[in-house]
């Protein structure tokens, strides 16, 4: 389990007038969890992510991964192995000129002995679905393979939570499916508790619980489905909804008694019938 607990976050060469980039927050994120974390440019997620894994310590308050605070300096390495963190931009993530070789640094550099590095360097292209790639260059990859070569990186290491800020940002349509469903499976077939930081809401919806923050604090906290209905103090945060969503709430201001909680397509044509039904 992670514990956040009332963290202020403080960049040493912010202005003094400025607001803290994390400011009192508190979380409390379980094994198994598949969060996302939604705000706006500036609102503080990827402070957030990185304070996770001990990249920055809170300047108030404090974390602790299954127990082992950030800020002790005798437990950031087991810290690191447990959350594993992926970023936005594939190419700043390559380290090797081979994908094997790519994928084996992290856990190599945690002493993981070499028989035991090449089973876990096979599993994790297997679960990524890169096994071909093996003996490919990385930077010869699309975006999205890329991608899951990094996110094969971080698994090697076999960490329980990872974390991903915006992984599918730089990426093509295609891209963006093949690291989402990637994502999933690292959820519902190797138990990961995934955090999910997106400006995607159709990413957003997949997750169990969406937190949405504003100002370096969370506004909103639960499942997609009592989230997004919220469209008014979405939308006034500059945040956009899905697209269902909104329109079962733009309907329902018109008078026609849709349900809001509708997340997809299949579930808003669902609950338009039901109400036409009732209609006639
Ligand atoms: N290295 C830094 N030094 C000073 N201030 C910073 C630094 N990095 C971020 N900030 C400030 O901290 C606040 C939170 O930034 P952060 O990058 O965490 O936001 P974010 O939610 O990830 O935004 P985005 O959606 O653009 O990625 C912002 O006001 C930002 O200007
Ligand atoms: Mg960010």
């Amino acid at each position: 389990m992670i514990e956040i607990k009332n963290v202020v976050y403080r960049y040493e060469s912010a202005d003094e007038d400025q607001l803290p980039a994390i400011n009192d927050l508190s979380l409390n994120i379980e094994k198994g969890e598949f969060l996302a974390i939604l705000g706006h440019n500036g609102s503080g997620k990827s402070t957030l992510a990185k304070c996770l894994n001990g990249l920055l310590i809170p300047s108030e308050g404090e974390i602790l991964i299954d127990g082992m605070s950030t800020s002790s300096e005798e437990e950031i390495w087991s810290i690191r192995e447990k959350a594993g963190m992926v970023f936005q931009n594939p190419d700043n993530q390559i380290v090797a000129t081979v994908v094997e070789e790519d994928v084996a640094f992290g856990a190599e550099n945690l002493g993981v002995p070499s028989k035991e590095l090449r089973e876990r360097v096979d599993w994790a292209l297997d679960v990524v679905g890169m096994t071909e790639y093996v003996k490919h260059a990385p930077h010869q990859l699309s975006g999205g393979q890329k991608q899951r070569v990094a996110i094969a990186g971080i698994l090697a290491m076999n960490p329980d939570y990872i974390i991903l800020d915006e992984p599918t940002a730089m990426l093509d349509p295609n891209g963006r499916k093949e690291v989402m469903e990637t994502i999933m499976k690292l959820n519902r077939e190797q138990n990961k508790t995934i955090i999910l930081i997106t400006h995607y809401m159709d990413e957003a919806v997949k997750a169990d619980r969406v937190v949405v923050m504003e100002k370096g604090h969370p506004i909103l906290d639960g499942a997609p489905r009592e989230v997004f209905p919220q469209v008014d103090s979405i939308k006034k945060i500059g945040l956009d909804v899905p697209q269902v969503t909104e329109m079962a709430y733009r309907l329902k201001e018109k008078g026609i008694p849709m349900d809001t909680k509708v997340l997809n397509r299949e579930e808003f044509v669902e609950e338009l019938c039901r109400v036409l039904a009732f209609e006639i």
